[in-house]
């Protein structure tokens, strides 16, 4: 029930209808009876400034930050994590007694949707597709995890700026094409394109070139046509909720400084993919 004490989470985003972060996370607080309530608020780019000017104004807890302001959103904090700073992208704001500080949980939540389902890091090579703000926080939690990254992008130029960004953290390599000589070198394959999103888009990768030793992950959910391929030829498949939940996670106990109950926001989640 809403009170005067309720404590109000948002999620900032344009568009922001398809958002399954307010069921997450409404979800997670009832479990914990936590007096908190996750609201989505459509934001567009001209208002962007206004937005994070009334987390304070109305005192927001906290916020997350989605497509397509997670770059732009960092000129008006008060503070970045060292981590997001790195990145380059916010996901999540805190408002600490009017001092607003930028979170990203989107390399942690990659991260950990992998270890999950015991997929190792370390030592192994990946190839990632795309160079956008998805990509750039898969790119340092791979890095910052001990395994080598081979980077593709349709805009090259923007592999090339993120390489720049993260060689000093471990192996990078951009590569202008993809064929078997990249792929067969690889063994897990990371669609952070937005390919996928919609039902006639391409696919980012030709199944031709994936094996049955592929892992292939992707941050597009729910299943995308590429993941149904990649099942079919017998690859290990992750899918884009995997991320999507522990990003959820991280954010939960920034915002409440409590253990998140990851198996509750996990059947949330798993009930509204299925509606
Ligand atoms: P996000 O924050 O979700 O990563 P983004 O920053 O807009 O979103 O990045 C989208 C990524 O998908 C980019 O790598 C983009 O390629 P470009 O950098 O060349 O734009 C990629 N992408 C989007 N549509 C694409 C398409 N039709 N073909 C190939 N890549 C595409």
């Amino acid at each position: 029930m809403i009170t005067g004490k309720t404590k109000i989470i948002g999620i900032f985003a344009d568009p922001v209808e398809h958002t399954l972060s307010p069921s997450i996370h409404n979800e997670a607080f009832q479990y914990l009876g936590l007096n908190y309530c996750y609201v989505p608020f459509h934001v567009k780019k001209e208002y962007l400034k206004d937005a994070i000017f009334a987390i304070k104004a109305l005192n927001i807890k906290g916020v997350n930050i989605t497509v397509p302001h997670k770059e732009a959103v960092i000129k008006y904090l008060d503070e970045v994590s060292d981590e997001a700073k790195y990145i380059g992208a916010v996901n999540t704001i805190l408002n600490n007694e009017e001092t607003l500080k930028g979170f990203n949980t989107d390399a942690k939540g990659f991260v950990l949707s992998l270890k999950n389902e015991k997929i190792l890091i370390k030592d192994k090579i990946f190839l990632v597709l795309g160079a956008g703000g998805a990509a750039k926080a898969i790119v340092y939690g791979i890095l910052k995890e001990g395994g080598r990254v081979y980077i593709y992008n349709r805009t090259l130029a923007k592999a090339m700026a993120i390489k720049e960004r993260f060689s000093n953290l471990g192996f990078i390599e951009v590569v202008s094409i993809i064929d078997k000589s990249v792929t067969e070198k690889v063994q897990t394959i990371v669609n952070a394109t937005s390919l996928g999103l919609k039902k006639d888009d391409p696919m980012p990768l030709s199944p031709e070139l994936l094996k049955s030793e592929h892992v292939y992950c992707d941050i597009v959910y729910p299943e995308t046509h590429l993941m149904k391929e990649a099942e079919k030829i017998g690859c290990k498949v992750i899918g884009g909720t995997g991320m999507l939940l522990w990003q959820a996670v991280a954010a939960f106990e920034i915002w409440t400084g409590l253990q998140a109950p990851v198996e509750i926001m996990k059947k949330t989640l798993n009930k509204v993919l299925t509606k």
